[in-house]
Formats: C-alpha cells, sequence, structure tokens
C-alpha cells in the first residue's frame, strides 16, 4: 500500500469542520482588518529564499524542499509566505499603486524537520503582511490580529512575547558584545551552539541546550544597545498594548529563526501546546524589499500554524465537531417515486438546504436510522401521495408527521432559517424548475 509520505497528512471531514471554524474567523477578521486576499504559487527560485530568509538558517540550511526542474532551475517548495509575497509586490510594482498594501493568506507550507506533535513537512498558515509604513500602529496590530482570533477561537491561555531586534547597525554592534561576552564560555556551550558562534551567533538565543540557556541568562541585552528611535518605536507598540490591556513579557532571547527580521519580533505561545509551543510569530522586516531589488519598504507581518491551533484546542477541548451532515432527510417509501425523491432533494439543494436522500435503494427502517446518523430535523417521506403533490414531513426532534404540499417546501425551511441565503436572492427560476418537477 502506497501511503502519504511522512510529516504530511491527509484531512477530511469530520475533521475538516474543524478547519473550517478556523478559517470563517480568520477569513472575517481580517477582513475587518481590511486585508486582501493573496496567493503566491506553490514554488519559487531557491535564490527567493535564500536571499531572504538567510543562508545560514535551520530552513534554508536544512529544511527546504529543493528540486531542480528540466529547465535547470533550482526551485523549491515555498517554508513561508514572507518572501512571496514581498517578490509579489515588487515584481507587479503594487507599491506604486498603493503606499500601503495589506495582504493576508491561508496556504500550505513545506519544511523538511523531523515530524513530532504540531510539526509537520506539509503544514497551513495563516497570515498577514502589510508593506509601506514603519508605523508602530501596524506591529499592535499584526499582535492584535491573532489575538483577537485565538480568542474568538475559545483560547484563553496564551502569552504574547515580545522583542526588538533594532535595526542591523546596532545588531552588527551588539553582536560584537555579545561574541566578548560568549568566548569565555565557548568551551561550555553546546556543539549546535558552537556551529552558531560561527555562522549565526545571536541564534545560540534559541538553543534548548539547558547549559546554553543557564549561560545565556547573563547575556548582554540586544534591547540595550538599539538607537533611541527604535526604542521609542518598541515602547510605543508597548503602549498600545498596555492601553489595550493586552498582556505580555519582553523576551530578551527572541530572535526568531529567519534572517529578514529587524526591530519588534514577536510571538504567542500557548501552554496547552508541548515542545513546539509556538502559535503564531512575526515581526518587522523593514530591509527586506531592499535586499530584493526594490525600495526602501518598511513592512510587518504574522503568520500562525493552523495545525498547532487545532490541536491547541483539542487538547483543551474546545473543538465540537458536529455531526450533523444534512437538515433534511428524504425517505423513499415507495420504489416507484425514486425519481420524484431526488427531484425534491435536489429542489431544496438548489435553495442551499443541506438535504441527503436514499443512493442504496434501503429499507425505510435503514433509510430513517441513516436520517438519524446525520441528525437530520426533519425527514420527509415520498410515497404515492406525491402523485398529488403531497409528502409527509416528520419532525425528527418531536416524531410529529404532517402531510405537507411540496410546493412549499423551500418556504418551509426558508422559515426555520434553514436556509443561507435570502430566497428572493435565489437566481434560478424556481418556478421554472418546479413545473419540471
Ligand atoms: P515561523 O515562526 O517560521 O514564521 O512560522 C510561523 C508559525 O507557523 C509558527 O509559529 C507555527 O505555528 C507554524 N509552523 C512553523 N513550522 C511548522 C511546522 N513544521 N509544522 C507545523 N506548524 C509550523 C514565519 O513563517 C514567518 N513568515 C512569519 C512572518 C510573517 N513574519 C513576518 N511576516
Amino acid at each position: 500500500m502506497i501511503k502519504a509520505v511522512k510529516g504530511t497528512k491527509d484531512i477530511f471531514y469530520p475533521e475538516i469542520v474543524d478547519w473550517h471554524l478556523v478559517e470563517v474567523v480568520v477569513l472575517e477578521f481580517l477582513k475587518a482588518f481590511n486585508y486582501g486576499e493573496i496567493r503566491t504559487p506553490i514554488f519559487e527560485e531557491t535564490r527567493l529564499f535564500a536571499r531572504s530568509i538567510g543562508e545560514e538558517t535551520d530552513i534554508v540550511g536544512k529544511e527546504m524542499y529543493t528540486f531542480t526542474d528540466k529547465g535547470g532551475t533550482s526551485l523549491t517548495l515555498k517554508p513561508e509566505m514572507t518572501a512571496s509575497v514581498m517578490r509579489a509586490v515588487l515584481e507587479h510594482s503594487l507599491h506604486k499603486k498603493n503606499m500601503l498594501n495589506k495582504f493576508y493568506y491561508i496556504s500550505p507550507m513545506f519544511r523538511q524537520e523531523r515530524p513530532q506533535a504540531g510539526r509537520l513537512r506539509q503544514f497551513h498558515q495563516f497570515g498577514a503582511e502589510a508593506i509601506g509604513s514603519h508605523n508602530p500602529a501596524l506591529d499592535f496590530e499584526m499582535i492584535l490580529i491573532p489575538y483577537i482570533i485565538f480568542l474568538h477561537l475559545g483560547f484563553n491561555d496564551f502569552n504574547i512575547k515580545i522583542n526588538s531586534l533594532g535595526s542591523p547597525d546596532d545588531r552588527r554592534k551588539y553582536l560584537l558584545v555579545l561574541r566578548n561576552y560568549l568566548e569565555p564560555h565557548y568551551e561550555d556551550l553546546s556543539e549546535e551552539s558552537k556551529k552558531r558562534f560561527k555562522t549565526n551567533i545571536l541564534r545560540i538565543f534559541d538553543s534548548k541546550n539547558p547549559n546554553d540557556i543557564e549561560i545565556m541568562k547573563n547575556a548582554p541585552k540586544l534591547l540595550d544597545y538599539i538607537s533611541k528611535e527604535d526604542r521609542e518605536h518598541f515602547e510605543t507598540v508597548l503602549k498600545y498594548l498596555d492601553h489595550s490591556e493586552l498582556e505580555y513579557e519582553i523576551d530578551h532571547t527572541l530572535v526568531r529563526g529567519l534572517d529578514y527580521y529587524t526591530h519588534t519580533t514577536f510571538e504567542i505561545v500557548s501552554e496547552s501546546l508541548g515542545a513546539q509551543n509556538a502559535l503564531c510569530g512575526g515581526g518587522r522586516y523593514n530591509l527586506l524589499s531592499k535586499q530584493l531589488g526594490g525600495p526602501d519598504l518598511p513592512a510587518i507581518g504574522f503568520a500562525a500554524g493552523i495545525e498547532r491551533i487545532l490541536l491547541a484546542m483539542k487538547n483543551k477541548g474546545l473543538l465540537k465537531s458536529s455531526d450533523k451532515v444534512v437538515d433534511v432527510y428524504i425517505v423513499v417509501a415507495d420504489n416507484n417515486f425514486r425519481t420524484e425523491a431526488m427531484n425534491i432533494a435536489n429542489l431544496l439543494r438548489l435553495h442551499k438546504i443541506p438535504t441527503e436522500f436514499d443512493y442504496l435503494n434501503r429499507s425505510v427502517k435503514a433509510q430513517m436510522r441513516e436520517a438519524n446518523k446525520f441528525s437530520a430535523l426533519e425527514v420527509i417521506i415520498v410515497d404515492s401521495e406525491i402523485t398529488n403533490g403531497y409528502v409527509q414531513v416528520k419532525d425528527m426532534s418531536t416524531g410529529k408527521q404532517e402531510k405537507v404540499f411540496v410546493d412549499l417546501l423551500p418556504e418551509r425551511y426558508r422559515n426555520m432559517g434553514l436556509t443561507y441565503t435570502n430566497l428572493d436572492d435565489v437566481e434560478f427560476d424556481d418556478d421554472e424548475f418546479e413545473d419540471d418537477f
């Protein structure tokens, strides 16, 4: 048997109901914050990610799905969206049309990491990017959006961690200070951190090694080395958070695993997850546009992992996957009228009323069992009475049964609030449909 590739997952009913729940909340709030959707290709030229995320990062160094196509171009399945969104903005000169471009996305991403709970090789992110402004209101907004979404999904146990990396000039000065601090401790560092000492010293803050953590506790803090202007920017973001009573923790070790970050960085973590506890992460990337050959375009964004959100929701008992599939089930009580039963089902479906009928020529008893399984609110029983235009309608909660004229069924369900649209807006001629029937 051929199985799905390690670290990937099929997602189907009923679990998909939970996905829709998250996606609807995401769409509603991103629309409310005036973000427009962007969909970029699933693969890009490898150099886009190498140049933006950084050659020395774990993502580019060891986690990318890279292949050479038949034309000899090195391509990579996107491990994240920020680089692609910036590429698209520059390629289509969107920055010339709008001073500020606000985009959101929901998309699969690909990283060849060691799979574990909350860590997959194909996973899904929703996120947003605001490109064209250094206003701290946007830094606040990028924290507020996921915060509101998580609250709306029922979370209340997450923590906001925030830091500022300042500008690269300040960071360069700071890195010398950090190097001086770490040099006497070099021999005590883990092998991984020794490597990072040479390639990407800031990332030693990310180490999970207890000895490294102990050493880094007393390390000089980057925040103490950023410029006055950047500190003011950071303090304004904190002021906005305070003002809205969003609790946060300044985390000096929050350096994030992608090289494009400048200034504000943040993560929202949940206690209900294990080792992979970051629900979302983000920050400013004011220099990325220039790195990709574009103009000076300060920008900020965040991305959240949907699998992790669902895992945290499951751990907290917040998922109420409902078994309900249809509102109405059509039972065929006389096999001579199967066609009519099918037509009634399709009439209701055209009115967007979730309806099912029997495709397996089962007994009435088996059909009723199926209606129960689908938690149908009502069952429509079709027998010879249909020749006069009537069916029996059974309320599944009370067991009460009544005779109803078929033409009145759509209106009946509209009055019950089952249809999702105003029937006046339905764009087909239901008289004609009903005449055909
Ligand atoms: P990131 O921290 O690499 O940032 O990923 C963001 C979120 O994606 C993580 O917090 C986590 O929830 C989820 N995630 C990452 N890797 C995996 C995985 N292997 N399996 C499951 N979930 C995962 C970024 O991707 C940046 N592009 C965020 C950003 C947007 N910064 C500015 N704009």
